[in-house]
């Protein structure tokens, strides 16, 4: 296993965390590609939750190393403030996490503006962290990576360029106050101390661990329906969390890549707005909010609930290439006298050949279902595939068969030991 990708396969909320803290076990090191602190990666180990948002779902494994690769967008405070929990809960961080020299800083205009335009009346539902405004510099070129925390006279240079454009933009545009220049140089000056240690050329040092034939986890926040080229667009994120962004994100070579799993929820969630066919807006929908806990790790907003999508799915599978997938949150269908699986689109009457993701279409499409027989009986303390209930195992099957995938692991709790692997 030189390089294994884990991707979300769906819009995001799939379960990374947890799995990717299981397979750390059988890895040297942890490295994200893509996103921000718009990601929350909720890992439960014993009775303690801990949530991440930039630092690799890897850290609670003393052996692994965690990068963060040139491809995230890192806010300073944001992480500073990771690790100083972290830290706090014993966690020990140091020598353990690499960042990125190239990767790009969100400034406090990029959250100032990205909160600006979701007021507006094209608001997608971002999740306000400054994401969007931060690709957006990096490129337009004019953005702040994290080397230039290390200068701090070309960070002051830097800094005052780009707060002048916004407070341009500010001011004219939306009619808000300028931004202090000054306050906000003094501010991001004072990182240089504490990020210093982390900073690193990742690209160099994952590549110099691939010859030493030490074995990569890459992991991918959001999914891949959200993913800026591939997904629901405009109704997206920034970047690419499809499996082809693990390789421009940490700066490896496609060559080393042997192995690509898609997080699947057993059901389908969405946070934000955007076409979202199989959406429950009725008692099923909260009744799968309320069982499966799903309320936004980063913002806690309650996610837009729905059946699984296995039209949706074969698409990412295509996409990124999905050689095997891990289902998760199984057991949140335990109390369902039915469930339906979305298996074709229809428009007019005519059926699609393929996942459209122009949002016109997506959003006027009247999905096919096929329905399953609810096992009715907890599954959080099966162990072996063979244990299940005939119905669950049947509703996997059909999973798998309809998305032309494999299934590898399933999860039915939150905890490391609440899992099984497919046979
Ligand atoms: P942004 O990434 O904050 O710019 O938000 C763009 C879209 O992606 C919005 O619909 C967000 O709700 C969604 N999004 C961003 N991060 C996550 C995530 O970690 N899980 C699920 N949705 C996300």
């Amino acid at each position: 296993m030189p390089v294994h990708i884990i991707v979300g396969a769906q819009w995001g909320d799939e379960g990374k965390g947890k799995v990717v803290d299981m397979l750390s076990e059988h890895a040297d090191i942890v490295a994200r590609y893509q996103g921000g602190a718009n990601a929350g990666h909720t890992v439960c180990i014993g009775d303690k939750t801990y949530v991440l948002h930039l630092i690799p779902s890897g850290i609670f494994h003393q052996h692994i190393t965690c990068v963060i690769g040139n491809g995230v967008v890192i806010d300073p405070v944001a992480l500073m403030s990771e690790i100083d929990q972290l830290q706090k809960a014993g966690i020990d961080i140091k020598g353990r996490l690499l960042i990125s020299h190239n990767a790009h800083l969100i400034m406090p205009y990029h959250k100032m503006l990205d909160t600006i335009r979701e007021k507006s009346a094209n608001s997608i539902g971002t999740t306000g962290r400054g994401i969007g405004p931060a690709y957006i510099d990096k490129f337009m070129r004019v953005g702040i990576r994290i080397v230039d925390l290390l200068d701090r006279d070309i960070l002051a240079q830097k800094l005052k360029a780009n707060i002048e454009e916004k407070n341009q933009i500010l001011t004219k545009v939306y009619g808000e106050t300028k931004m202090d220049v000054d306050a906000i140089i003094a501010e991001y000056q004072e990182f240089d101390k504490s990020i210093d240690e982390y900073i690193t050329d990742t690209s160099l040092y994952l590549n110099s661990a691939l010859k030493e034939g030490k074995r990569i986890i890459a992991e991918g926040a959001q999914g891949a329906l959200l993913d800026v080229d591939h997904g629901t667009y405009p109704f997206v994120t920034s970047s690419n969390p499809t499996s082809g962004g693990a390789c421009t994100g940490l700066g490896i070579p496609p060559t080393y890549v042997d192995s690509i799993t898609g997080i699947v929820k057993a059901y389908s969630t969405r946070v934000g707005n955007g076409p979202f066919p199989t959406e429950l807006l009725n008692d099923t929908g909260e009744k799968l909010r309320r069982i499966g806990h799903e309320f936004g790790a980063t913002t806690g907003r309650p996610r837009r609930c729905g059946w699984f999508d296995a039209v949706a799915l074969r698409y990412s599978a295509t996409v990124n290439g999905i050689q095997q997938i891990v289902i998760t949150k199984l057991d949140v269908l335990d109390e369902f006298d039915e469930m339906r699986i979305c298996v074709g689109y229809e428009v007019g009457g005519k059926k699609l050949k393929s996942f459209p993701t122009d949002v016109k279409t997506l959003e006027s499409v009247t999905p096919v279902y096929e329905r399953f027989e609810g096992w009715k009986t907890p599954i959080s303390g099966v162990r072996e595939f063979a244990d299940l209930p005939l119905a669950t195992r049947r509703y996997l099957n059909a999973m798998a068969e309809l998305t032309g995938t494999r299934i590898h692991i399933i999860s039915v709790g939150p905890r490391r030991d609440q899992t099984l692997y497919a046979r």
